[in-house]
């Protein structure tokens, strides 16, 4: 099998009325975290299949033209989930919240308009440079296994994170192959990383706000875990920046091995 499979699912999910805002270890911050990269990711991920299918024919090298073919198809997979899931959350009621995922959807409409392959390219690696590290933290957390996650999110997060491990080469290598230049991919990882941490910061502000009117006081945020959600992005963010930064170094678990021989075993399809 190809290291970076294309597997489609079928994910349960959940109902408007048994839809429980606080899934993830029964914790609203860690929650809401969640929630905001899952409304995020369902408008970035169809803005990086675009933006690498519009530099496709520029890739001389045959293999790099099928893992960015994969990797694409391996995103497609994630957004149309996580669409489906986020309609979930959407139709929960949160004042504020459609609006600002508009936004967040005008932006990637004006970087696709008005941007260059270079800055597009350059954005989907300084995304991929911190999700990386980010789905490596998850999985090893074992967040998404914690007999408090609701086991429907637990699943659709444990299958996209383990996919971005698989394909965490991807875009750098093709940003190497097209652009290289280390000041301006370390430039590109501040701003994609700024855009989505200020996304999300911003949803769970709205989403707490509403749900601790109608929910009670445990979808509050405390002082100190927002102090932690402000600080634990800065060492992957650091690292990502740093000069000779490359994700073919990261040391997979060989855990990660056995998460994806699962899912590959219960996929519909594994091309
Ligand atoms: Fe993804
Ligand atoms: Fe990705």
């Amino acid at each position: 099998m190809h290291a970076i499979p294309v597997r489609r699912l079928t994910f349960d999910i959940p109902t408007a009325d048994d839809f429980d805002p606080v899934y993830m270890v029964r914790n609203a911050a860690v929650s809401y975290n969640f929630t905001g990269l899952g409304l995020y990711v369902a408008v970035l991920e169809p803005f990086i299949v675009k933006s690498m299918r519009r530099v496709m024919d520029q890739i001389t090298d045959a293999d790099l033209r099928e893992e960015v073919d994969r990797f694409c198809r391996q995103e497609a997979q994630h957004y149309q989930q996580h669409e489906r899931f986020n309609a979930v959350v959407i139709a929960h009621g949160y004042p504020g919240l459609q609006a600002r995922v508009d936004v967040l959807a005008a932006d990637f409409q004006r970087f696709l308009d008005e941007r260059s392959d270079k800055f597009r390219i350059g954005f989907v690696e300084g995304f991929e440079s911190y999700t990386t590290q980010a789905a490596l933290e998850i999985l090893g957390s074992r967040v998404c296994d914690h007999p408090r996650t609701d086991p429907r999110f637990g699943h659709l997060f444990r299958w996209h994170m383990l996919e971005e491990i698989e394909h965490r080469n991807v875009a750098f290598d093709i940003y190497e192959h097209l652009y290289g230049g280390y000041l301006y991919r370390a430039r590109m990882c501040w701003v994609a990383q700024s855009h989505i941490l200020r996304f999300i910061r911003d949803c769970t502000k709205i989403m707490s706000a509403a749900d601790v009117r109608r929910h009670g006081e445990h979808c509050r945020i405390r002082p100190v875990e927002r102090v932690l959600l402000a600080v634990a992005p800065l060492p992957k963010r650091i690292r990502s920046m740093l000069p000779g930064y490359t994700p073919h170094r990261y040391e997979v678990p060989e855990s990660i091995a056995e998460v994806a021989g699962r899912y590959s075993a219960m996929a519909d399809s594994v091309v």
